[in-house]
């Protein structure tokens, strides 16, 4: 729950940030987006969860920032690490990436009181041309609906913009996630659904901060979450891809903060 005092809200009861704000959100934003760039090269056949946990761990000391993650509600690591059926939540452990996996690694940074949270899908040497496609039209449906970001139009029309992208490819959104409002808070409202009716949900304004990190299955939309209380797989085991942006709302539409270097 937010409880800054005298935090300005939408009528539909989000805050809404300052400029002042959003300059702390972007050099949040940016960190954890640099440390998804750094990591590129640690991501390779034979690599190990755990270790590649620990180098995020590393990256996060050396910038002077906190990980969000370490000690929320219990987990303990700086990272997410999902490979392949894991949808999210996959704890970083002694599993070995091999060739053709597909991996999730979702990472959030805390600097100067403020959340940056982003994630993106790699793959692990050469991918099958099916994985590649899940990969892609997740990555494309998230910056779809970015693009229709504005004031004025409704939460549903981020969700009906990605489902409607994803449902042509013959994917499924999973429901049992949703992208958050962030801020001095690490999940705070809205929640952001990623699949909808157009028009529906609460009205976006100018000065909200949310993510979208939509979770995309190449079979069933349906999850488990298993008996260690975080790691989340698909009810098929069948892969499930996801990439994550901290957006705030501008006059002119949604600004991503969490950019990594090829999308400036
Ligand atoms: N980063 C995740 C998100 O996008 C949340 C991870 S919470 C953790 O919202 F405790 F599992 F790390
Ligand atoms: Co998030
Ligand atoms: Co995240």
């Amino acid at each position: 729950m937010n409880l800054r005092n005298g935090q300005p809200k939408s009528k539909d009861g989000i805050d809404l940030y300052s400029a002042k704000d959003f300059e702390g959100m972007h050099a949040a934003g940016r960190v954890a987006a640099d440390i998804l760039d750094e990591i590129v090269t640690s991501v390779f056949p034979g690599q190990n969860t755990g270790i590649l946990d620990s180098i995020i761990e590393q990256l996060i000391e050396d910038k002077n920032v906190d990980s969000a993650t370490i000690g929320y509600r219990g987990y303990k690591h700086a990272s997410c690490i999902s490979v392949n059926h894991v949808v999210c939540h996959g704890i970083p452990s002694e599993k070995i990436l091999k060739e053709g996996d597909i991996v999730n690694v979702d990472v959030t940074a805390l600097k100067n009181g403020w959340h940056g949270d982003t994630s993106r899908t790699f793959k692990v040497g050469n991918v099958s041309v099916k994985a590649e496609k899940l990969i892609k039209a997740t990555y494309e449906s998230m910056m779809e609906a970015i693009e229709i970001v504005k004031d004025g139009i409704h939460l549903g029309d981020i969700g009906s913009t990605i489902q409607t992208y994803v449902e042509k490819e013959g994917f499924s959104v999973v429901q049992d996630f949703c992208g958050h409002g962030i801020g001095e808070t690490f999940h705070k409202e809205p929640n952001v659904l990623h699949y909808g009716e157009k028009g529906s949900g609460e009205k976006i304004k100018t000065g909200m901060i949310s993510t979208i990190e939509p979770m995309i299955n190449q079979g069933t939309k349906h999850c488990k979450t298993l008996k260690d209380g975080w790691t989340v797989e698909t009810k098929d085991g069948r892969n499930s891809a996801q990439w994550e942006h901290t957006i705030a709302v501008t006059k002119n539409g949604a600004e991503i903060l969490t950019k990594r270097n090829e999308e400036f």
